[in-house]
């Protein structure tokens, strides 16, 4: 089929590169022209696993086009995708404008039926402005062209990206049209082979299926966060009451890892979009509230360990710190919980030496050159002349260090686990002192 996909950021390039690998001819389009030119070079923007060769060998025989042109590529394809970028607003709503800018192009160059699908994680009711938005365009310059603007949410995660969207564990899409629900069922029916993941509903359901989802999951995960502070409290452990809960299949092993709170270009501002969609609606969403107010709270927690370590000073200490992407196999430091802990470390006084297998040059980006901000090349090099070890992200090289080379080359002897990555004891017998999340010990 022919496929034409606006915006080649995460979602619009891994959807892209998979419905390409299915066979389709896909034409993927950018404003960015050195963006573009750089993806017909095959140089991937973004660091996702399993990306680059699907890129590469689609783009090579000719499955796979990238463009700055939209009105050719809206000619081309029976079915086009909306996959930009929904940034929050200040108020914390998703900011559409670039949504409806695309909404827009199509109207001014539609020239047959087509259906018009929302990839971007977009509020109940944004398809609605979709259609309003490309029949304006139409009937500005008197086209009467038949469309359907259809809702198909993505669940793709990073660092799995590739994978997940090509074995889905469902398929939702969200129209009461008839002629949309048969073209996208064709071209999803390849990801469908051993059994039909299609969940097909009305286009509000669809779109509020997405934040459900995401909201769900980071409720999952604060909800984790909240025991192990009880945890730490009460003196028990919260990996071990993970796995007692875990084991009720109802509950389920999944996310519900307690941490240094999460992070990423979705959780956080797709439970603040929720919370506003319903506040516009005139519903308080209570629990949304405090799934992100027990984050926030969260995201502190490496640094009040550290903090009270020092008898609250830190300043003029130095802290190694692994990890900065949000989570492995990223190098994507939105909302990361290590930016927390770097600023509140900075803001008291202390110098960050940091290694992540990936983010350094991301990191580089957000932050430039200060002096209070050394990254390393790997591990231990960020230990030298470091006082205490702080761990952020749960990257698979951290998960077995050398306890006694640690113990040989911090000033102070103190581990903080921000993803209790370690059993207790292991750290402890090297001498050092281990502070994990809801592990027994609170400060
Ligand atoms: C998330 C969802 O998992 C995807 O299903 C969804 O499609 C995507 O958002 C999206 O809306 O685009 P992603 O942001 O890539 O995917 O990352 P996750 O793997 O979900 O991790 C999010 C954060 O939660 C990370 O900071 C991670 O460290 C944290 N986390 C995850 C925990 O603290 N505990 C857990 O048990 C699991």
């Amino acid at each position: 089929m022919k496929v034409t996909i606006f915006g080649t950021g995460y979602v619009g390039l891994v959807t892209g590169a998979c419905l390409a690998e299915m066979g389709n001819h896909v034409v993927c389009v950018d404003i960015d022209e050195d963006k573009v030119a750089r993806l017909a070079r095959g140089e991937i923007p973004i660091f996702e696993p399993g990306l680059e060769p699907v890129v590469r060998r689609n783009h090579a025989n000719g499955q796979l086009d990238f463009t700055t042109d939209a009105s050719s590529s809206i000619a081309h394809a029976q079915i086009i995708f909306i996959a930009v970028g929904t940034p929050p607003d200040e108020d914390g709503s998703a900011d559409l404008q670039y949504v409806l800018g695309v909404a827009k192009t199509i109207g001014r160059h539609l020239d047959r039926y087509a259906v018009v699908v929302n990839k971007s994680t977009v509020p109940v009711g944004t398809a609605d402005r979709v259609r309003k938005a490309v029949a304006a365009e139409l009937s500005a310059r008197g086209a009467d062209i038949d469309f359907d603007v259809v809702s198909n949410p993505e669940f793709l995660k990073e660092g799995d990206a590739v994978e997940d969207c090509l074995r889905p564990d469902r398929i939702v899409i969200g129209s009461s049209s008839e002629r949309a629900i048969e073209l996208l069922r064709k071209l999803y029916a390849p990801f469908n082979r051993n059994h039909d993941r299609t969940v097909v509903m009305d286009v509000r359901s669809a779109e509020l299926t997405k934040y459900a989802a995401n909201a769900m999951l980071a409720t999952k995960i604060s909800f984790m966060n909240e025991i192990a502070n009880i945890a730490e409290l009460v003196g028990a452990d919260v990996e071990l009451v993970r796995q007692g809960i875990g084991s009720d299949p109802r509950i389920g092993y999944h996310f519900i890892y307690p941490g240094a709170g999460y992070g990423g270009s979705c959780f956080p501002k797709d439970v603040q979009a929720l919370e506003r969609t319903a506040r516009s609606v005139g519903y308080e969403a209570r629990l949304l509230s405090a799934v992100e107010a027990v984050n926030v709270d969260q995201k502190a927690k490496l640094f009040q360990f550290i903090q009270h370590y020092f008898d609250g000073n830190v300043r003029g200490r130095t802290i190694a710190l692994w990890g900065l992407a949000f989570k492995p196999n990223t190098d994507d430091m939105r909302e990361a919980s290590s930016r927390s802990l770097m600023e509140a470390l900075w803001e008291a006084g202390a110098t960050v030496r940091a290694f992540d297998p990936e983010a350094r040059e991301e990191t580089h980006r957000v932050y430039g050159q200060r002096s209070d901000l050394v990254l390393c090349e790997n591990a231990y090099q960020a230990l030298e002349g470091a006082d205490v070890l702080a761990i952020v992200t749960e990257w698979k090289a951290f998960r077995s260090p050398d306890f006694v080379r640690i113990r040989a080359m911090l000033k102070e002897p103190a581990v903080f686990d921000g993803r209790n990555l370690y059993e207790p004891e292991a750290v402890e017998e090297a001498g050092l002192a281990y502070y994990g999340i809801g592990r027994g010990r609170s400060v």
